[in-house]
């Protein structure tokens, strides 16, 4: 039976226009997506947008819109960005979805039923950047260390989940490996949260206006991190497609930032527990990076746009950039100076060149036609494990080394030469052939990182007439 995979990235705030964050997490899940069906597993890959809560609603307020249009008119920019990026995803969600709604009403009925959540009153400070209660001892000076504002005081009857209960069962699934957390460093710091004491916590807001009702209590809205998170079973059909349901959960990998783990890595296990499923198989959370060495935030205006380097760039272009500046699983930072460098240096020359070299040889020396079928000499190491692994940055600097040495064949063997040579003709003919062999090999590596270039390769190989064609970046 064919395996599955079921992959899915956070669901982004509509608060506001997708920028190079948004896109960093989504190109990495969109590259093991399409590795994963190239290698023939059914794949299921989520990516999508939440769009409750208040931070979403006073964004709306603050550009004179109604919320439904609002977050209408941006979950749309969302979609046309991934779009041109060219992520393959199987279902964009979104939390205002109808068929959402309808599994977050169940799995909240099936939490009260079991016993999960009671009601209380509850007194704390709140960051509606960050959608989250922090107590004294979490704040920076006073101020919400990621937004640097200062946290409401907020005062509410809510409903409570009794998230104590189940954190042994969860932090002992995550000591066990039954649930992975990935990078091996970010299990630590989630192992680490467990010692510093995590509460139960609130489910549903009384003062949040735009959010789903909570069915338990009409006078309460549910908490919007609580509703977001199921998301990823909503979309295949909890509660309303048994059949869909049982053959994608649990999800093969919840994909974020470090950001957003403690939701992930510890709540969402123990609201699953509770009402009887099983958890995520695993949790892999990459870095945070900065640009050109600040934070990058609307309020410093240094937001890049995706679609503004697929302009400049091209799709695979800012694929490759995006996800070669720094590893995968570390906090970096991502130079914009750079991209002009390497996009030059690695696409433009590196690879390009090769194609268009392989290509225009074919055309001038052997009729636009592969002369014999030999393999490449080029030993071309199997990223396959790197990519599994999420290294993508060192699979891609595999695959740079062999397109290196193909180019030092050529420029050591001088085929142009050859070529001049009728009694090297047989030899150039297999130099030739073996270069071919070799683009050809590239192709399955190349195409999970880089769809468009891979379809150019085979393309430009499977002609009847192989020519030098357009280049496949043009040099800036
Ligand atoms: O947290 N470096 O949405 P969000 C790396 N709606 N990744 C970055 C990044 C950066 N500088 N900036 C953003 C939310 N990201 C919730 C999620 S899920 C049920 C709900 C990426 O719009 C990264 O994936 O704040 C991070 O985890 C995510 O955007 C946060 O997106
Ligand atoms: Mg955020």
């Amino acid at each position: 039976m064919r395996k599955k995979f079921y992959i899915t990235t956070p669901i982004y705030y509509v608060n506001d226009k997708p920028h190079i964050g948004h896109a960093y997490t989504t190109i990495a899940a969109d590259v093991l997506a399409r590795y994963y069906r190239q290698k023939g597993d059914e794949v299921f890959f989520l990516t999508g947008t939440d769009e409750h809560g208040d931070k979403v609603a006073k964004s709306a307020e603050e550009n004179n819109m109604g919320v439904e249009k609002f977050v209408d008119q941006n979950a749309t920019e969302f979609q046309k960005t991934f779009a041109n990026l060219k992520i393959s995803n199987d279902i964009f969600m979104r939390t205002t979805l109808r068929e959402h709604n309808e599994s977050v009403q169940i799995f909240m009925k099936k939490l009260h039923a079991a016993g999960a959540i009671y009601q209380s009153d509850y007194e704390g400070l709140y960051c509606r950047g960050c959608e989250d209660f922090y107590t004294e001892k979490d704040l920076a000076e006073g101020l919400c260390p990621v937004h640097k504002v200062k946290p409401e005081l907020v005062k509410e009857k809510n409903w409570f989940f009794k998230l104590e209960e189940y954190l042994p069962r969860v932090e002992q699934m995550i000591e066990s490996g039954e649930m992975i957390i990935e990078p091996a460093s970010r299990k630590n710091e989630v192992l680490g949260l467990f010692k510093q004491g995590l509460k139960d916590f609130s489910v549903t807001r009384e003062r949040v206006k735009w959010g789903l009702d909570f069915p338990i209590d009409s006078s309460q809205k549910i908490y919007v991190w609580v509703e977001a998170l199921q998301n990823y079973i909503s979309a295949i059909g909890y509660g309303r497609d048994d059949k869909q349901f049982n053959k994608w959960w649990p999800a093969n990998v919840h994909l974020m930032a470090k950001d957003i783990i403690k939701f992930h890595a510890i709540y969402w296990p123990a609201m699953l527990i509770a009402v009887g499923l099983k958890p995520p198989q695993k949790i892999f959370a990459h870095g945070f990076f900065s640009l050109n060495g600040q934070k990058m935030s609307k309020t410093l205006g240094n937001v890049i746009d995706p679609n503004a380097m697929v302009e400049q760039y091209g799709v695979d272009g800012t694929r490759y950039l995006l996800l070669s500046q720094f590893p995968f699983g570390q906090d970096g930072d991502i130079k914009e100076s750079l991209f002009k460098e390497k996009y030059n240096a690695d696409l433009a020359n590196n690879l390009g060149n090769l194609v268009s070299r392989v290509f225009n040889m074919i055309e001038q020396y052997c009729d636009g036609r592969i002369p014999k079928q030999l393999p490449s000499p080029i030993y071309l190491e199997m990223i396959g494990e790197k990519i599994e692994q999420l290294e993508f940055d060192e699979a891609l600097k595999n695959i740079w080394q062999a397109i290196a040495k193909a180019n030092q064949l050529i420029d050591s063997n001088e085929p142009w030469k050859m070529a001049k040579d009728a009694n090297k003709k047989e030899e150039l003919n297999e130099l030739l052939s073996q270069l071919a062999s070799f683009l050809s090999d590239l192709v399955p590596l190349l195409n999970p990182f880089m769809p468009d270039v891979a379809a150019s390769i085979v393309g430009g190989l499977n002609a009847d007439k192989i020519i030098k064609g357009e280049p496949l970046f043009k040099r800036l």
